[in-house]
């Protein structure tokens, strides 16, 4: 049977260039979406035309029982990527809502937690696997705005160590891909000219990410040698981290 490769909230961003990804290293790929059917299809297409298999499943992950059909749609698993993204209000604390800053911590760790727990049942079977979490550098980072973005990556990667530290047993790795500003819909709405050259500036490589920037090390993670490498957190951030005062 196929290897299959199951990425959360593909039909866009980086989960549509991780699936391309993962598709192009020979994995059946499960495209998941929430809402935006033709985008999954075309990603499904994409894949197909390169000469490899895939299949849009729609589940918000949010939601144990659309978790539960979706899990039951990969027969088996070899690789998860939590990728799905629970859009983060940015306002500072003095004028976030508990409903808003709830919202987005919770969904985030609902995004993770049910598909998590589904899926480790199902690696722990054929006691192999990997999962990546994409987080961000907000987990660690301060910027305007991002109080509930950063607390609910934060929580995010608490859980996924957690989640390492039970999963080692049966021989399933547990990492974290962290980007820094990506090229997506998500982020359209924050990319002004000024916060490009801003973001730009304080990156060693001069530039904003790609989907396939951060595609590429997803893959690698989940899928090229990173066989002993559990409980980790790699940052995709062209360099952003270091460098101080720019
Ligand atoms: N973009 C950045 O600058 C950046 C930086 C650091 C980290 N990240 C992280 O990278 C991940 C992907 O972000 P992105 O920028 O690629 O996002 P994006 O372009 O907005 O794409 C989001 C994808 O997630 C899906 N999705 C949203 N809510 C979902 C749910 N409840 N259940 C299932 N799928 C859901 C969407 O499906 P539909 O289209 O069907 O709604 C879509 O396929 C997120 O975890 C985000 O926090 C992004």
């Amino acid at each position: 049977m196929e290897k299959v490769a199951l990425v959360t909230g593909a039909g866009r961003g980086i989960g549509a260039a991780a699936a391309r990804e993962l598709a192009a290293r020979g994995y059946h790929v499960i495209v998941n979406y929430r809402r935006d059917e033709a985008a999954a299809k075309a990603v499904v297409d994409a894949i197909e035309e390169a000469g490899g298999t895939a299949e849009p499943v729609r589940a918000d992950v949010r939601e144990p029982r659309q978790v539960e059909d979706l899990i039951a749609a990969c027969r088996r698993l070899d690789v998860l990527v939590c990728n799905a993204n629970i859009q983060p209000p940015f306002a500072p604390l003095a004028t976030m809502t508990w409903e808003d800053f709830a919202g987005k911590v919770m969904g985030e760790l609902a995004a993770v937690f049910h598909v998590s727990k589904l899926a480790l049942a199902l690696m722990r079977e054929r006691r192999q696997g990997r999962i990546v979490y994409v987080s961000s550098v907000s987990a660690e980072a301060v910027r305007p705005g991002a109080v509930a973005h950063g607390t609910a990556k934060a929580a995010l990667e608490a859980f996924a160590r957690q989640v390492a530290g039970e999963a080692g047993a049966y021989g399933i790795t547990v990492n974290i891909v962290a980007p820094g500003g990506v090229r997506t819909d998500a982020s359209a709405g924050l990319r002004t000219p000024e916060a490009e050259a801003a973001l730009g500036r304080r990156s060693v490589l001069g530039r904003m990410l790609e989907p396939e920037d951060v595609a590429a090390v997803i893959a690698a993670v989940a899928a090229g040698g990173f066989h002993a490498v559990t409980g980790t957190r790699v940052a995709v951030d062209a360099g952003h981290g270091v460098i101080i005062g720019r």
